[in-house]
């Protein structure tokens, strides 16, 4: 092999394993900490409580449950209202917004996106709800999928309110 082989070969080897690094690094997170989870029998019973009195109108917060992050989002009156206007024959994946709302002031969704995981971002995309960077799915502020390669809508975990101020998932 000549000297100007064996520099293309090497050239060749380090971008192969560099592009591998790349993708190797964003698929690893979700079953490295899927991994650290309690066995099933501990993971049926999980469930967790979370104090949702100051969440302030059109703010949301994120928390984790059975390792994903969950959205617990307090609508406005306007996010309510769009959500609420849309005819299910134009969703890609048809769900009432009272469906997926068991009070419409509060939206609690996996925050996973379901194409290929990634994490969306609030109050971003072309919705007003979220939006995954990673490939460009837009989500309504119903978590409806509306545009781009997500084939459903965010997931709805179990959840019920405690009182009002509280919520439990699982
Ligand atoms: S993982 Fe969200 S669009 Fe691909």
């Amino acid at each position: 092999m000549s000297d100007q082989e064996k520099t293309k070969r090497r050239d060749f080897l380090f971008t192969a394993s560099y592009a591998l690094g790349a993708v190797g690094v964003g698929a690893a997170v979700w079953p490295l900490i899927d991994q650290m989870n309690p066995d099933s029998s501990v993971k049926a019973l999980a469930s967790t409580e979370v104090d949702i009195s100051t969440i302030e109108p059109g703010k949301s917060i994120t928390v984790l449950w059975r390792g994903k992050p969950v959205f617990i989002k307090r609508r406005t009156k306007d996010e309510i209202a769009e959500a609420k206007a849309v005819k299910l024959e134009d969703l890609i994946h048809p769900e009432k917004d009272e469906d997926r709302a068991k009070n419409s002031e509060w939206l609690v969704m996996i925050g996973v996106c379901t194409h290929l995981g990634c994490v969306p971002l609030g109050d971003k995309g072309e919705y007003n709800g979220w939006f995954c960077p990673c490939h460009g799915s837009h989500y309504d502020t119903s978590g409806r999928i509306r545009k781009g390669p997500a084939p459903t809508n965010l997931e709805i975990p179990k959840y019920e309110f405690v009182n009002s101020n509280t919520i439990k998932i699982g």
